[in-house]
């Protein structure tokens, strides 16, 4: 912690861990005291802590290829790209390391198909309240002005409406929109769902000013809300055209994919876009076993889900600074009208670990490997602290 105050960019607040390793659902800190984690590095883990099946293909590929460029082939990134196109929907991969990354490969997918167009098609409509990364491109279209202000002038072309508003989107759509990015639920807005009425006018307005739909399921996606992605939640699936996610694809080593469709893919043509360390055969490799794992465990992803819910809204209804309990599958947000910085800290100190987005919001993003005997634990640590505020 010392080293890191005195050498380190000042622009973490971390809480006062350190993590050593994780087995499960839990993991240790160095003295050995146990955390259940149910934020999971932010929904990257979700298979939780070395899952052995994804510790025997890392040592596996550790000891044959790490990494090749894309100058060469390699025996996984079609294989995974197969697997993605038949789980998305949508034809074409890229890989890259990071969601910020695939925003914002998948933004220069949106400019070029406007800008094959025309010139002053390069409106890109987003929410209020969103996050799509901290890179230029993915930040001109984040729908906070705490993340933007400092970093003035962005990529020009970013149009902010408010979530669910039919109007206002309707209002926002021209000839000059090259794209609608979305997050189907935001997640470090607050947890906030989209409604399908919201979602299917976004796919009808893109069609008819000819802008891509892109969804952003960096947060809520890969099995998170108990589908393979949130546009597929509602029983009408509407496809984006384009959609980009990271987190939890390759269980901790950084793997983020653009999966788009035939017309939005083909706006990037031979050198357009490229990377260095994406799609390397250890990340894939390790995807492609995460998927495998994913299929057996997307009816628990729904089942649990659907039990922390009604857990986390009984505990709601016994406590007035309980606002809101929102969200889908494994993914939840508890609103309160309090600040939730404190009940994060109390929690760490009773050994769950959960954090707090939009200062509000207790934020919970367990392991997919999560059963209901964890969430009883969660909850009865929560039922605790709830009563003690005052
Ligand atoms: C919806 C969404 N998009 C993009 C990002 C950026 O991802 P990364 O931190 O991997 O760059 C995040 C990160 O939290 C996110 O939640």
């Amino acid at each position: 912690m010392d080293l890191e105050r005195e050498y380190l960019l000042q622009n973490y607040a971390r809480y006062p861990l350190v993590l050593a390793r994780g087995k499960g659902c839990y993991a240790y800190d160095l003295e050995g005291r146990r955390y259940l984690d149910f934020i999971t590095g932010i929904g990257v883990n979700a298979l939780g802590h070395a899952h052995p099946r994804i510790v025997k293909v890392i040592r596996e590929q550790a000891a044959l290829l790490l990494h090749s460029s894309n100058l060469y082939y390699h025996q996984y990134q079609g294989p995974l790209a197969k697997r993605l196109s038949a789980m998305s929907g949508l034809q074409r991969a890229f890989f890259c390391n990071t969601g910020t990354e695939a925003m914002e490969g998948g933004l220069k997918m949106v400019h070029a198909h406007g800008r094959a167009i025309s010139p002053e098609k390069y409106e890109v409509i987003s929410l209020e309240n969103s996050f799509h990364g901290r890179t230029f491109g993915a930040l001109s279209i984040t729908g906070q002005a705490k993340y933007r202000q400092d970093f003035e002038p962005l990529v020009p072309g970013a149009r902010f409406i408010p979530l669910n508003d039919l109007e206002a989107l309707e209002a926002a759509f021209s000839d000059r929109t090259a794209g609608i990015v979305l997050e189907m639920i935001q997640g470090e807005g607050g947890i906030n769902p989209l409604t399908p009425q919201f979602v299917a006018k976004a796919r009808e307005l893109a069609d008819r000013f000819n802008a891509l739909l892109v969804a952003d399921e960096t947060q809520c996606g890969v099995g998170r809300p108990g589908t393979y992605f949130a546009y597929q939640r509602t029983n009408h699936v509407i496809l984006p055209d384009v959609m980009v996610t990271a987190k939890p694809l390759a269980c901790g080593i950084p793997l983020g994919v653009i999966m788009a469709n035939e017309k939005a893919a083909s706006a990037i043509k031979p050198g357009m876009h490229g990377s260095t360390f994406g799609g390397g055969p250890l990340a894939c490799r390790v995807a492609l076993e995460f998927c495998d794992i994913l299929d057996e465990l997307l009816p628990q992803i729904q089942r649990v889900g659907g039990y922390l819910h009604v857990q986390l809204n009984e505990l709601a209804r016994k406590h007035s600074f309980v606002k809101e309990v929102r969200g889908f599958g494994l993914m939840i947000g508890v609103d309160l009208h309090i600040p939730g910085k404190q009940l994060v800290l109390d929690a760490m100190a009773e050994g769950l670990l959960i954090n707090c987005t939009h200062d509000t919001v207790l934020r919970f993003l367990p392991p997919y490997i999560v059963t209901e005997r964890e969430v009883d634990q969660a909850v009865k640590i929560l039922a605790k602290l709830f009563g003690k505020v005052k």
